[in-house]
Formats: structure tokens, sequence, C-alpha cells
């Protein structure tokens, strides 16, 4: 195996050394460190992080390859600077079983490019009526410990009760996506000035809010752990920040998209903004950053949501909710809370990789760049700008809905385990 000097990077944006990775391992981080045979990657002005960890991506594998397979979508998520992705239950079968989630691992492993994590369903088949065999998943190959029925909202309280009594027997944790559906059928987009302009129907913040305002208190209740997936209202960041100051075992996650984008991109009608939970005020927007800013939102989750052409360019209406995420989604962080001064470097370790990792109770990601750990690490250039094109992606599909955007923040490289899966900005697989 190959070893390498990173030049002169700038580990968490602290001053520039030199990070000799051997063996998969970092061996040093050091000035001018000597290292022969080594090779030389260049990396003045480049920002080191440890490897991007994602809560939130959706691969589609198996059941709509057409949209995104395990591999395409681990190029996308190196590319981004992830080495570890957490791949959503709702595929076709349902990774509600043992068999399905240890499918899904073995197709990350040979894919080789990031750590696939399968997320298992909480309920059989994402009905939301039966628990699924949460077990069987934890104890298989996959070793799972986040259940979702993302996609779905678990909204009976007395199965999420039972899913949170179940989880909390082997540290897992359940992930919910807060939509009460009684509050959303036919729902289009954000309910409130714009959605009554448009004559769409409104997806209302309360939605959100009730599911996670009844599902702290069961965590309480219990004891267990929750998760709070891709969060978008300012008063979901309000009962978050209350159920923490009273010690509820709870964390959440933001998109990408609802750090940048308002309920005004739907006036374009163009279905590449639709997407659920849906895009939603300037306030919200603020009151996002400001959670994400001060810990209240733990991490950043993409939500990485491909779909095929036919299933997105048609009628808003008819479109699937979701967008592309992985690529962008340090460049997002980066143009909202980075360049104006809410987040630090080593912020955005935090939120992005060491949090991510501690949500999912992942082994060797998240870590400090210090000697004797795991090589898993992103090269970053703050200066670079770039025009997002999204037939340049490396996920199958194209709904981006940074396209045409230009975006701060260049991926330079990108090492799982001492092996670089991107060099130059490119995959090198
Ligand atoms: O917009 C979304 N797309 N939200 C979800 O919760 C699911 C996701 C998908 O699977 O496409
Ligand atoms: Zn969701």
């Amino acid at each position: 195996m190959m070893n390498y000097l990173i030049k002169g990077a700038r580990p968490l944006g602290g001053e520039p050394a030199d990070i000799l990775v051997e063996d998969g391992r970092i061996a040093a981080v050091g000035d001018s460190l000597d290292a022969t045979g080594a090779e030389v990657v260049e990396a003045t002005g480049l920002i080191a992080l440890p490897g991007l960890v994602d809560l939130h991506t959706h691969l589609r594998e198996p059941g709509r390859e057409d949209a995104e397979t395990v591999e395409t979508g681990s190029r996308a998520a190196a590319l981004g600077g992830f080495t570890a992705v957490h791949a959503m239950a709702n595929t076709d079968p349902v990774a509600d079983t043992a068999g399905v989630v240890e499918q899904v691992w073995r197709l990350g492993q040979e894919a080789g490019l990031v750590d696939v994590v399968p997320v298992g369903a909480v309920t059989v088949g994402l009905g939301g009526e039966r628990l699924a065999e949460l077990g069987a998943m934890a104890d298989s190959a996959a070793r799972v410990r986040i259940f979702s029925d993302d996609g779905h909202c678990v909204a009976d309280p007395a199965l999420m009760r039972r899913a949170l009594e179940y989880v909390k027997a082997f540290d897992g944790v359940v992930a919910q996506h807060a939509e009460e559906p009684r509050l959303t059928a036919g729902a289009q987009m954000h309910e409130g000035d714009r959605s009554a302009k448009l004559g769409l129907t409104g997806w209302p913040a309360a939605a959100e809010e009730g599911i996670i305002a009844r599902d702290v208190l069961l965590a309480e209740h219990v004891g267990a752990r929750l998760h709070v997936c891709h969060v978008s209202t300012a008063g979901s960041v309000e009962i978050l920040r209350w159920a923490k100051s009273r010690g509820v075992q709870v964390t959440a996650e933001v998109t990408p998209h609802h750090l940048l984008l308002t309920d005004a991109c739907a006036e374009s009608y163009d279905p590449v903004f639709k997407v659920n939970p849906p895009l939603r005020t300037d306030r919200d927007v603020e009151a996002l950053r400001a959670g994400l800013a001060d810990g209240t939102i733990d991490a950043v989750g993409t939500d990485h949501a491909p779909h095929a052409v036919e299933d997105k360019e048609s009628e808003w209406a008819q479109a699937r909710p979701g967008m592309l995420g992985l690529e962008q989604a340090l460049s997002v962080v980066i143009e909202t809370m980075v360049e104006p001064g809410r987040l630090d470097w080593a912020g955005v370790a935090d939120r992005m990789s060491v949090r991510p990792a501690a949500i999912g109770r992942l082994d060797g990601h998240g870590r400090p760049i210090a000697p004797g750990e795991p090589a898993n690490l992103v090269l970053v250039d703050p200066a670079a700008r770039a025009t997002v094109d999204p037939a340049a992606l490396a996920s199958r599909s194209r709904n981006s809905p940074y396209a045409g955007r230009e975006l701060p923040g260049r991926v330079v490289a990108t090492f799982l385990r001492g092996v670089p899966t991107v060099l130059d900005g490119k995959a090198t697989r």
C-alpha cells in the first residue's frame, strides 16, 4: 500500500503542517516531515478536515439503479469529501431485514469508495404498522445503529415509543422524518403566503414541529436516543433547543438546501426545487443557520435524493420530491456558514464529521487529525469557485438544485483509510 506525504495543508484551518500517511493511518503531523518513498501531495493553501460523514443519503440500490447505485452514489460522496455515508432504507425491496442491509453493506465494500453504512427501516416495508427486525439488523454484518422510515414518518405514537424502547437496548437511534401525514395530505410546498399566491397545497410548519415535540417527549420518557432528520423550520429549532436544555437525548440534522434555498424557488415551478420537507422562508433559513452555528442542530445531512428524469422533469404536482446533495454539500456550507463567519473550519469538521460519526456510532470516522488515527481525510481548496454543471456530476441523476450557481470550495483529495478515492479533484476509481 502506498504512503503519502501531504505537504503544507492546514488541519482544521490552523497552522500549515505536513501529514504523513502510512499503512492507512496518520503516522505523523508536523513541520518538514521527511518521508522517503512516500508520494507527495502538494497541499499548500488547502484545508485538511476529517473525512465527512453523511447521516442521510439515498443510494436507490436495490430497486432504482437507473437513478443511482451504491457505486455511483459512493463516487459522488467521495467527490464531495465524504468517507462514510448512511444509506437510507427506502429502497425496493425496503432495507427492513438483515439480508437487505447486508447486501447494501457488501455493495459498499465492493465499490470501496466510502464506508456505506446501511440505515434499517423502523417498520416492515415502511408501512408504519409493524416493527421491522431491528435487532437482527443491528446484529448483522452491517451493524445497523440508525433506524428510519425516511420518506415516511413513524406517525403512530405507540409504535414510535416501542421503536425507541427497542433500539435503546443496543444503543441505536431512531431517525425520524417528522411529518404528520394528516396535515400534509396533497402538500406541494411550504404553506404560507407564497403557496397561497401560487395556488399550491401547503405543507405547514406545524406538521413537522408537532411530531418533533411529541417525539422529544417520548425520547425523554423512554430514555432513548432520537435523531431528527432534515429539520426545516424556525419552530423546530426552538423545540430542539428546549429539549436539549432538558437533557433529552436528541440530535438533529439540517440539509444544505434548507440552509441556502427558500420557497421563493417554487415560483419558477421548476420541480427540481420540490422536496420533503419543503423549502421554507428566509426567517426559517436564518434560524437553521443560527441553530447549526450554536450546535442546537448537530449535523449537516445531505438528504441526497437522486431521481430519474421521468420522475422529476414533469409537472410540479407529479414530480417526486428530492434533490441531489453529496457533491455540493461542503460548498453550500462554506457559502452559508464559513464565509459569513458563522462556523470556522473546526466547526465544519464537528458538524460534518465528528458529530455525525458519533450519532451513527461509527468507528474510525470523525477522528482528530493526529498520529495513530485512521487516515480518513479530505483536502479542500477554500479559495476555488466553480459553477455547478449537473452533466458533470458523478451521480447517475441530474436533479441538482444548484445548476448554474457559482459556489465556493473545491474538494481536491479524499482519503479512505489512507487510500485516495479522489486526487486532483477527480475520482481515482
Ligand atoms: O425529498 C425527499 N426525498 N424527502 C424524503 O424524505 C425522501 C426523499 C426521497 O427518497 O426521494
Ligand atoms: Zn425525509
